[in-house]
């Protein structure tokens, strides 16, 4: 599970992360620049803000056009993964530079773009996340297109042997995330479906909960 502050009460974020920090090991930072996609956000001085109250593991989603303007803040600020999407292009660039920043290497797929474009850099990334919802807004619907491209990822990657982790993102709920996780999923962004229900804590452990046996009853690991 990777909770998504973005559907978080911002005005008291550090009570908000506490209040998840006993069932998962992740939270999902979306950073957005008003320009790749419609929305703004965050930064790397929040990124650093957070680092002060958690120890939770800090997956930074770079909703930007220039990644490679910020990855060395989001370093130095205690970012431990960022992922920049496949759409901004100079992919192998940045991964090389995350890499050498010591940062998880993530790399992103929109619902437009075809699952086939990030299958060149498979061998130097993570984590890859595919989108099940437009980016740039919580609370959107899931799009069940990105089911079948899961389940390519999922193959492809088993094919190759490579240790990276499929992660979905958008209209993740108790219900997408068993969909989800049939087809290949492992780790499961979810903010609306976490933060806007009155239980926090018990809405990423039913989350997690349901994916987990979805995986037990498939006999698959992970
Ligand atoms: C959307 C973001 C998501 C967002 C998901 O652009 O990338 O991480 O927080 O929100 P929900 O879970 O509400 O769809
Ligand atoms: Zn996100």
């Amino acid at each position: 599970m990777a909770p998504s502050i973005l559907a978080a009460d911002f005005g008291v974020l550090a009570e908000e992360i506490s209040s998840v920090a006993a069932a998962t090991d992740w939270l999902h930072v979306d950073v957005m620049d008003g320009h790749f996609v419609p929305n703004l956000t965050v930064g790397p001085p929040v990124v650093a803000s957070l680092r002060q109250h958690t120890q939770l593991f800090l997956d930074c989603h770079l909703m930007v056009t220039n990644p490679n303007d910020f990855l060395g803040a989001f370093a130095e600020g205690g970012a431990d993964s960022v992922s920049v999407h496949v759409e901004v292009g100079e992919t192998e660039q940045l991964c090389t530079e995350m890499r050498r920043l010591g940062l998880g290497v993530g790399l992103v797929v929109n619902p437009e773009t075809p699952i086939e474009n990030a299958w060149p850099f498979l061998e130097l990334i993570d984590l890859l996340l595919v989108m099940s919802v437009h980016p740039g807004y919580g609370g959107q619907d899931f799009m069940a297109e990105a089911v079948p491209k899961v389940a390519a990822a999922r193959e492809r990657i088993d094919e190759l042997g490579l240790p990276v982790t499929i992660q979905v993102d958008g209209g993740i709920d108790r219900k997408t995330a068993k969909v989800m996780a049939e087809a290949g999923a492992r780790c499961f962004v979810a903010g609306s479906a976490v933060f806007r229900e009155a239980d926090h804590l018990g809405a990423v452990r039913a989350i997690h909960g349901a994916a987990a046996a979805t995986l037990r009853a498939s006999g698959s690991s992970g």
